[in-house]
């Protein structure tokens, strides 16, 4: 047993138990995969050195574990699902219209104009997209380890919606609480103008590296603009590790809309970038009666898989060491989580509070001393 192991465990489904209010539209569009899917894989991908690298993966590059920037664009649904898509997340607005029911499903804030989050509990069918296995196995293929959807129910179908000409990004500079997501377009974007996917090309931009961004701003020579092909086009991207923003829609014949999936390793040995308060008041401000159990029952996965790893696949030989070793770390994150579920401990990941001047000079500033984390890390 070396101290370097990992160790996939079976990701969990969403929660049995639906939350209060909010139940699943079983009624609408049936997801069938030979209709709404049409995947066709990207023929690059950038690495976290931003190179370009060919997929299908060459023997040599796929010995390579992990190493994931960003996916080019490729196709994931047909027209006729992103047709249904679309439905879905209207419909989900129209069950649960903000200013008339306890928890819509529509909000804005501080960071982004508007966006929808609770599809993963209110919309079948895009969370029969998210577990479709064909989907999770190309996505695991490309980022070289094993995905699975993110544990946290809240964040499947997370959808941006970006209104055309409000000067505001639809998303500020900002690195993900999760470690993937998938970010699917839903829209016309025929003619668009802006609303397109801004990269820093720094690997681990979640890092220390953070803090030279707090004095010195993004430099706008490392910045990339990732486009959408068209819509059912998306783009996969480990955005825990790098800085991305999506700019404002200047013009577009409708409001720019991504459903963004999150995904997560299956190693559970991992480090785990999931970030509780982000999903709570000063981040999506999801409800407060969802998120600690969906935090806890990440976790409760995790070092379930942990134990798994001693019961199943640890060999005769182990030092005593390294079994203590995976005991003490396991202690540690359970503790860590019930201090963060007390809130005795906060955590979350950084947004850059870039201030709306910049967004609308398009010019990618930061401005010093402006607050640009509520991370501590
Ligand atoms: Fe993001």
């Amino acid at each position: 047993m070396s101290s370097t192991k990992a160790y996939n465990y079976p990701g969990p489904l969403p929660p049995p138990k639906q939350p209060d209010y909010w139940a699943l539209d079983t009624w609408s569009d049936q997801f069938d995969p030979a209709i709404h899917l049409q995947i066709e894989p990207p023929k690059s991908i950038k690495d976290l050195d931003f190179k370009d690298v060919r997929f299908p993966f060459s023997p040599k590059e796929k010995m390579k574990k992990g190493g994931l920037a960003y996916t080019r664009s490729f196709r994931v649904l047909s027209e006729e699902g992103v047709r249904a898509a679309r439905r879905a997340v209207d419909n989900a607005r129209e069950r649960y219209p903000q200013g008339e029911v306890k928890y819509p499903i529509g909000r804005g804030n501080k960071r982004a104009t508007h966006f929808v989050r609770g599809l993963g509990y209110t919309s079948k069918f895009v969370r029969d997209i998210t577990y479709d296995r064909t989907l999770t196995d190309l996505l695991s293929d490309l980022a070289r380890e094993e995905l699975w959807p993110h544990s946290m129910t809240m964040s499947v179908g997370h959808t941006n919606v970006g209104q055309p000409a409000t000067g505001k990004p639809v998303d500020k500079w900002h690195v993900d609480s999760v470690s993937y997501v998938l970010v699917i377009v839903i829209s016309d974007i025929k003619d668009m103008k802006g609303g397109n996917l801004t990269v820093f090309q720094h690997p681990d931009s979640g890092g220390t590296y953070w803090k030279k961004l707090q004095i010195q701003g993004v430099p706008p020579e490392l910045v990339e603009t990732v486009s959408y092909t068209a819509p059912g086009y998306a783009i996969l991207m480990q955005g825990s590790k790098i800085l991305h923003a999506v700019t404002p829609v200047l013009k577009a014949r409708e409001p720019r809309y991504s459903l963004v999936n999150s995904y997560m390793s299956t190693d559970v040995f991992l480090r785990d970038p999931t970030k509780y308060h982000t999903f709570l008041e000063k981040g999506f401000d999801d409800r407060t009666d969802v998120v600690p159990l969906e935090f806890a029952r990440h976790k409760a996965w995790r070092i379930k898989g942990q134990m798994a790893y001693i019961l199943d696949e640890a060999p005769f030989g182990s030092k005593p060491e390294d079994l203590a070793k995976v005991f003490t770390d396991a202690g540690a994150e359970l503790c860590k989580t019930a201090a963060l579920l007390l809130g005795k401990e906060e955590d979350s990941a950084g947004h850059v509070d870039d201030e709306e001047e910049e967004a609308a000079s398009g010019k990618v500033k930061v401005k010093r001393n402006a607050v640009i984390l509520n991370s501590r890390m």
